[in-house]
């Protein structure tokens, strides 16, 4: 006799991934990403080095960060008068690529003598 899992039980397991890894769920694209980068770049730098002062650089920084600050802009949880009129129309995969994009660029430091 074999057991059966619940239905319910299997689908948590296959959507736990999802949960954990929302990347899973989109698919993040950094040559989209790079496209998108064309919207940012006056400010941040196609190569995410900042153009204007009060910009931050953007360049090896963590996609889920990018990410968690462009959904915090766009629902309003963060505030900013340029950044919120930039993220209001972003989608989420929209958001995903261009973070993974970001991300991409490798960065050094280098340490002050
Ligand atoms: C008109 C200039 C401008 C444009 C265009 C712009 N940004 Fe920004 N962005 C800023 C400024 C200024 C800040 C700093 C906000 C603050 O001080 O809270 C910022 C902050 C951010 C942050 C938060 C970084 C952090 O360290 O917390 C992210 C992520 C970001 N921008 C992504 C983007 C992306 C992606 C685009 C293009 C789709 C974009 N921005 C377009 C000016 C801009």
């Amino acid at each position: 006799m074999s057991r059966k899992v619940k239905p319910s039980v299997s689908a948590a397991i296959l959507l736990l991934p999802c949960l954990i890894f929302p990347s899973i769920a989109f698919p993040a694209d950094p040559v989209a990403g790079r496209k998108l980068a064309g919207q940012c770049k006056t400010c941040h730098g196609l190569d995410g080095i900042a153009k204007i002062p009060i910009a931050p650089n953007l360049a090896g920084e963590s996609q889920i960060y990018i990410r968690n600050q462009l959904k915090a802009f766009r629902s309003g949880k963060r505030e900013h008068e340029m950044m919120t009129v930039v993220a209001r129309d972003l989608t989420d995969q929209q958001i995903a690529d261009v973070a993974a994009w970001y991300e991409s660029i490798e960065v050094t430091a280098k340490l002050p003598e």
